[in-house]
């Protein structure tokens, strides 16, 4: 009798890891499919052709990913920054972003990451986050999921694009990161190909923004031969180590025009710190 019941409780205990396993909590913090169409104007983007993809929210969370979080002081960051991109896009058809910055290592993978979480709770829109980085994909290792194929497999090997796609579990997201890397990063970056693949991706869904994590401007040629494809450019910037004039370099190299701002990295005030109104 005895071992019995202990069989069912190591059999529950099994069951309910294997549960958490396959469901991470994440998935939750954003508004479900189901509450989310009962609000007037949802969209809902179509992932049957997308291949379900698991994060892992441990280390979603040590990589400083936490825009999916309520009460946390960066959130109010980021939602300042999506509304000012959707205030400048509206009506304009522009939903094309790069995340770049002078150097590397200044939070751009981090950035671009948040950002698409952020937009994931505004239920007007669906986010396409692509690792643009094709010698450093990071998105899909931040978020703790096997990138089996990326953009290169479909730049250079013609992998069908519905298998670079991934539906992160999180409703309205979708992640292209992984593959196989490759050193003539730029060229795959500012070939026909992938001008076609911008193209695509900016008029098949309505109301989607396309958000691009791109190598540094001043480490390589990748962000000079990109940005020509994409509306606007966020600036990354890491509080307290790049350089004004690395900055000033950097933005020298871009387009005036396309720049919609800077994001502050690492940089926590005292405003900061405790989310407003508590
Ligand atoms: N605000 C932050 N606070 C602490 N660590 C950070 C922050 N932003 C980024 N990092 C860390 O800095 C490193 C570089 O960030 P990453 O986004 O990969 O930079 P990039 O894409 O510009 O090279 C990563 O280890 C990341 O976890
Ligand atoms: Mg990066």
């Amino acid at each position: 009798m005895i071992g019995k019941i202990k069989e069912k409780i190591s059999r529950y205990k099994k069951g309910k890891k294997d549960a958490e396993k396959k469901e991470p909590d994440l998935t939750s913090r954003v508004k479900t499919a189901e509450e989310n169409k009962e609000r007037q104007g949802w969209i809902s983007p179509n992932y049957s052709q997308s291949k379900r993809v698991y994060l892992d929210p441990g280390l979603i969370a040590e990589n400083r990913c936490f825009a999916h979080l309520d009460n946390v002081p960066e959130m109010e960051a980021y939602r300042v920054l999506r509304t000012q991109i959707m205030q400048r896009t509206r009506g304009t058809g522009c939903n094309t972003i790069m995340v770049t910055s002078a150097l590397p290592g200044e939070g751009k993978t981090i950035t671009a990451i948040n950002l698409a979480f952020t937009f994931a709770r505004e239920f007007q829109h669906t986010v396409l986050l692509v690792d643009g980085d094709l010698r450093k994909q990071n998105i899909h290792k931040y978020l703790g999921y096997a990138g089996d194929r990326g953009l290169i497999d479909y730049l250079a090997d013609s992998a069908p694009l519905p298998e670079l796609i991934k539906w992160s579990g999180i409703e309205k997201i979708t992640l292209i990161s992984g593959g196989r890397s490759c050193q003539e990063s730029a060229e795959m970056l500012g070939s026909p190909r992938m001008k076609e693949l911008v193209s695509e991706m900016k008029s098949r869904y309505h109301e989607r923004y396309i958000i691009f994590d791109v190598p540094p401007v001043l480490s390589g040629a990748d962000a000079l031969t990109f940005y020509p494809l994409v509306d606007y450019i966020i600036v990354v910037v890491q509080a307290g180590k790049t350089s004004m004039d690395d900055v000033k370099k950097a933005v020298q190299f871009l387009p005036q025009e396309k720049i919609l701002g800077f994001a502050l990295n690492r940089c926590l005030t005292s405003s900061q710190s405790e989310p407003y109104g508590q």
